[in-house]
């Protein structure tokens, strides 16, 4: 592209979860929460008025932020900053934080798009194994880099390092820490209370998990204020619209739907573990709402999954190291585990696979 950037030749943008547009599938592939949101969230949006939508929304978002603030037992608004969902966060934090050059740590495997930020702003992504239990080995510790991202818990293996190593991170680490809490709601555990320890800490989390709510596009991040001060330098004017901003407070208030919600997928995927094991599957344990099937053998991983594809059930297949042999299922509902559950057996019990003409089949096809 003759008037594109030297930075971004060869530079890929980020591949978001497939969206099929098709009715009558069911839907494991990018870990959207099977239940509604809260009805107060439907409710709080319907009352906008007119007025709202001609104005700017605040651009600081101060009331959401003092909500969450409250609701999470931080000190005050000014320890928290929201974003247009968590992604905008992460793209803020390599704005305000890196300099073209300097190299960004992750873990491998985790989520793809620290990668592709990383490259947009002319940053290096450096990368190290986690061990075979998906924790951090101890080159982790021992890396330097100007920051570094860690999914906690881990995505795409659904496993959370242990709070000591979260912490031994924040300690020796030169560099900012961004703790992507993205799933930690689901979790046994969180590092929320790490910014009144250590400076170097940020936490991430999102609305789209836990309540449900990808469509609105909200996230936030904990942090000391300084850490805030810096992202809100490089934030977009009006990064969080007024129906993400209302919405937002409304999810908060509903404690009674937000609990209900995530027990019933810790449950789920209770169940579906324990499902997929009996089936031969390795499944690490998952502290998200989705796990990580590994399979060895015929058929193979990409097999099974274009076999569920076929019958309509939609779950992510990773195309990339240390995940070919492994799928990523999303804790669905009761119905969409029984189906998930019976086509497994149909398929590994060497079925035929239903005929093309049918309606949910082709539709996926096409
Ligand atoms: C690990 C992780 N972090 C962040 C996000 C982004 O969340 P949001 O929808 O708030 O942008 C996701 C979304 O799937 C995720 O898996």
């Amino acid at each position: 592209m003759k008037y594109g950037r030297e930075i971004l030749k060869g530079v890929e943008g980020y591949v978001p979860g497939e969206q099929p547009k098709m009715k009558n599938i069911i839907k494991l592939n990018t870990n959207e929460n099977p239940y509604p949101p809260s009805p107060r969230v439907l409710q709080a949006v319907q009352e906008i008025s007119t007025e709202w939508l001609r104005k700017y929304p605040d651009p600081v978002s101060l009331r959401l932020r003092e909500a969450i603030a409250e609701h999470y037992g931080v000190a005050g608004p000014e320890c928290v900053i929201a974003g247009n969902g968590m992604d905008d966060i992460l793209a803020m934090a390599i704005r305000a934080f890196a300099d073209p050059g300097d190299e960004i740590l992750s873990p491998y495997p985790s989520y793809t798009l620290y990668e592709t930020l990383a490259n947009l702003h002319g940053s290096k992504m450096r990368y190290v194994d986690l061990d075979g239990e998906y924790q951090l080995p101890e080159q982790f510790y021992e890396t330097k880099a100007r920051m570094c991202f860690i999914p906690r818990p881990n995505a795409p293996s659904g496993v959370a390092s242990g709070q000591k190593a979260m912490e031994r991170l924040c300690r020796e680490f030169n560099g900012l820490v961004f703790i992507d809490e993205a799933y930690a709601d689901f979790a046994d555990d969180n590092c929320l209370g790490f910014p009144r320890v250590f400076e170097n800490a940020i936490i991430g989390r999102t609305f789209s998990k836990s309540y449900a709510l990808c469509g609105l596009r909200l996230g936030f991040a904990i942090a000391r204020p300084e850490i805030i001060n810096e992202l809100m330098k490089v934030k977009d004017s009006y990064n969080v619209n007024i129906v993400a901003q209302l919405g937002g407070v409304a999810a908060l208030e509903d404690r009674e739907h937000f609990k209900n919600t995530v027990s019933k997928i810790r449950n789920n995927r209770a169940w579906l573990t324990q499902a997929l094991r009996d089936m031969g599957f390795r499944v690490l344990d998952s502290q998200t709402n989705f796990v990580l099937a590994h399979w060895k053998g015929a058929p193979s991983a990409k097999e099974i999954f274009e076999a569920l594809r076929a019958r309509a059930i939609i779950v992510r297949y990773f195309n990339a190291r240390r995940l070919e042999n492994a799928m990523r299922i999303t804790v669905g509902n009761e119905r969409e585990i029984e189906a998930l559950i019976d086509a497994l057996r149909a398929i590994l019990s060497g079925e035929p696979m239903p005929p093309p003409d049918d309606a949910a089949a082709t539709a996926v096809l096409v």
